[in-house]
């Protein structure tokens, strides 16, 4: 299977070469061991909703969505709690579950592993990967019909162009049985966006000054990360948190492999990601685009987040003809 399409130094070399506040470093070098423990953290907080909200909506209705399929694959597999409601809703309705997660993370993965001791009818495929790998299962584990999980609000983190073309992509491997659940947060008040991603214990800046650290670890990087700050701003006209790592400081930062020098001015920002918010109009778009159809969807209490069911438009129904008035 592939690995990353591009390295770390690959990366950063680019994405801090741009010009002064067009500078990135993508979202998924945050997922290094150190990483995956913050973000795990991160979906324990008070402040952090959508882990809770999404979780409340598994517990809820794992059955009705794992109800006709007995291969549950997850893109993205985070953390394993998700995984196990899953997998024994599965196990409700069927004699054996095959339970394949597709992570960058091997530390997800590792998490995901202990499932298979604690059911015995269950198997489990680690596929260490990002989501070129996932598609690839999609394609390669065929059975009569699959439930495929995109959750935590992942498709978030893509803009909403791009999210369309995933969902297609992942759903043109898709016979007529098969199902895709997306976790897709809401847009909602400024406020509750704005603490998920500040929290006061300073958990969601550690996560994101990860990334440094892991430059300075990795690429024998100088990051001081006292000079550099968390910054997450809300757009509500693009309906995106925007996430930066801020220099406080006129500053220069050295790496050795590559060997390079970066400048930064104080305030200058290094953009790690975005997180779109949907509102139902947008999701519905959402699929026109990806041309899906939406099937069943749920929501939590608080109508925080939603898990949408994507299927391939169904071969037009018998409708019974009604008399005309
Ligand atoms: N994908 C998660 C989200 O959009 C990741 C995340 C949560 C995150 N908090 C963060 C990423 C802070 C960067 C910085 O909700």
């Amino acid at each position: 299977m592939q690995e990353s399409r591009t390295t770390l130094a690959d990366e950063v070399e680019r994405g801090l070469g741009a010009a002064p506040d067009s500078q990135t470093l993508p979202c998924r070098f945050f997922y290094d061991e150190v990483g995956t423990l913050l973000f795990e953290e991160i979906c324990e907080l008070d402040e952090y909703y959508p882990t809770r909200s999404e979780l409340q909506i598994i517990d809820n209705h794992a059955d009705e969505m794992v109800r006709h399929a007995s291969t549950v694959i997850e893109l993205g597999s985070g953390s394993a709690r998700k995984a196990r409601i899953l997998v024994d809703a599965a196990l409700r309705g069927h004699e054996t579950v095959d339970y394949l997660p597709v992570d960058i993370s091997r530390k997800a993965l590792e998490l995901c592993r202990p499932l298979c001791d604690e059911f015995d009818r269950v198997t489990v495929t680690a596929i260490h990967g990002e989501y070129g790998p996932g598609l690839d299962t999609v394609r390669e584990v065929t059975q009569e019909a699959r439930s495929v999980f995109w959750l935590g609000g992942s498709i978030g983190n893509m803009d909403r162009r791009m999210a369309a073309n995933f969902l297609s992509s992942v759903a043109g491997e898709f016979n007529d049985r098969d199902r895709l659940f997306v976790g897709i947060d809401l847009r909602k008040d400024q406020e509750t966006l704005h603490r998920a991603y500040n929290d006061r214990s300073g958990v969601t800046a550690a996560f994101n000054l990860n990334l440094l650290s892991r430059i300075n670890r990795e690429l024998g990087g100088s990051f001081d990360l006292d000079q550099f700050r968390h910054v997450a701003v809300y757009d509500d006209d693009i309906g995106r948190i925007e996430m930066y790592l801020e220099s406080t400081a006129d500053q220069t930062v050295d790496l050795e492999t590559p060997p390079r020098t970066f400048r930064f001015a104080a305030g200058q920002r290094i953009c790690t990601e975005y997180s779109y918010k949907y509102s139902l109009r947008e999701i519905e778009t959402l699929a026109a685009n990806a041309s899906l159809e939406i099937g069943r969807r749920w929501f939590d209490n608080e109508r925080r987040f939603t898990i949408h069911e994507f299927q391939r438009p169904q071969p037009e129904r018998c409708v019974e003809s009604r008399n005309a008035g």
